[in-house]
């Protein structure tokens, strides 16, 4: 080690190894000193090293692997979602809607153009959250139920959970899960924790064993589960319910990401006694990524917690850009554009998946923009193999909320965009891949 850790308390070791990050000394993934030995050099007693480890953990700066040492946290880069960088393979994981099916904007932009929006106004364009309101209301009955716009459902996402928690708080995640939630409880300093998801959903016991554990979150995903393309049933949603009876505190985050582009109707872990939840539906799938507006339905208590966050960071969601997604969500040409997505990519879907099934390969996706492959060698191996034909796939170890789970066998898939000759390609050398 090449580098010097200096203090006689845990605050100023803790603030020594700081200082170190910050000037670069030492990095992400380096190892630090075993205690007795910090100990012994720095002439401490153990307790005192101790304690300066878990200050720096509870910081989110160092990670302890137990037996494996304490190791400087951050540095491995976290897959994103979207299309790849840079590379000549076809990319198929990108997940994306098809911009041939997002309605075009300019008849509406036309029509937004009003009285200029100043300082200090209501943060919530009327027009929109009264659409908003009885669009949630249809689904989620509840007197005290309030709107709020948010920059996309990710930004809902951080928010709410930032406002609720503190740092090191457990948040129930699905495993596998939404990369973009995997990396706001990382960075956020959160502790995820898996919870299986089968074709029906969330497992029962899974979600038990995670309110055992104390989470202070779930995000669940109710339709077209990102990556499995599984929908909550209705069934499911009961029993989930059920398990989630005797802690009404515990914040709910349904991210309905597909809501209207979705064939299962939605199915809900919010009870009508529940006290903290949010139901969030961003307008990405349908209105495109680059509206990066969501409607986000709450309890009072969740609605001022967004509010306050938003104050000192983005402000408010522009009104022009509240105004345009109003024009469009209540135009019924617009509704059938996206009534006609929504068809269009199920049914794109489905005949792949036919075709999948003709050739002895399964997924369990019925809902969402793609397909989660099962094949039966290791993920790894499948997506090296189709990079050798030329296809960029995602492979399922990128969803998974702990490194330590078992390496995946799956594959993500975005194929409803493809031509007729390359999906009979794709087919042929998935086939080829899963021998
Ligand atoms: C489950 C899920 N939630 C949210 C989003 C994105 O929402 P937004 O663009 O509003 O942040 C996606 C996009 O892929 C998603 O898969």
């Amino acid at each position: 080690m090449d580098f010097e850790i200096t203090g006689s308390t845990a605050a100023e070791i803790a603030d020594s190894v700081r200082a170190l990050r910050e000037r670069g000394v030492v990095r992400p993934g380096d190892a630090l000193p075993p205690v007795r030995e910090l100990a012994a050099t720095l002439g401490v007693n153990r307790n005192t090293a101790v304690a300066a480890y878990r200050q720096l953990a509870q910081a989110g700066l160092v990670i302890s692997k137990g037996r494996g040492g304490t190791l400087m946290a951050g540095g491995a880069p976290l897959a994103q979602e979207g299309v790849a960088a840079d590379t000549v393979l076809h990319d198929i994981g990108s997940g994306n809607p098809d911009p041939r099916r997002i309605p075009d904007p300019s008849a509406a932009l036309g029509g937004i153009v009003g009285r200029p929006v100043l300082y200090g106004e209501p943060v919530i364009d009327p027009g929109l959250e009264h659409w908003a309101r009885e669009w949630m209301l249809a689904d989620l009955a509840r007197d005290d139920l309030r709107i709020s716009v948010t920059s996309g459902a990710v930004d809902a996402v951080e928010r709410l959970l930032a406002q609720a928690l503190t740092r090191d708080d457990a948040v129930a995640l699905e495993d596998p899960c939404f990369l973009s939630s995997i990396h706001t409880v990382r960075l956020g300093g959160y502790r995820g924790v898996p919870v299986p998801v089968d074709e029906q959903g969330m497992t029962v016991d899974g979600l038990q064993a995670a309110l055992d554990a104390g989470v202070r979150a779930i995000i669940s995903t109710p339709r077209a589960q990102n990556p499995t393309g599984v929908s909550l049933t209705a069934a499911r949603a009961a029993a989930l319910r059920k398990v989630l009876e005797p802690h009404p505190y515990v914040l709910i985050i349904e991210d309905d990401h597909f809501s209207m582009l979705s064939a299962h109707p939605y199915a809900s872990l919010i009870a009508p006694g529940h006290r903290r939840y949010a139901l969030v539906r961003s307008v990405s799938k349908f209105l495109g990524p680059d509206m990066c507006l969501a409607l986000a339905a709450t309890d009072p208590t969740t609605a001022e917690r967004l509010a306050m966050r938003l104050n000192p960071g983005t402000t408010w969601v522009s009104h022009l850009l509240q105004r345009l997604a109003h024009a469009q969500l209540a135009d019924a040409g617009i509704r059938q554009q996206i009534a006609d997505a929504a068809s269009h990519y199920a049914e794109r879907n489905s005949a792949f998946t036919a075709e999948l099934l003709s050739r002895g390969i399964r997924t369990d996706s019925t809902d969402g923009l793609s397909l989660w492959v099962r094949l039966p060698v290791p993920a790894r191996v499948a997506a090296e193999r189709l990079m050798r034909r030329g296809w960029l796939v995602r492979t399922g170890d990128e969803f998974r909320i702990d490194e330590a789970s078992p390496v995946s066998d799956h594959v993500r898939l975005t194929v409803h965009d493809l031509s007729e000759a390359d999906t009979a390609r794709l087919l042929d050398d998935l086939e080829s891949a899963a021998r």
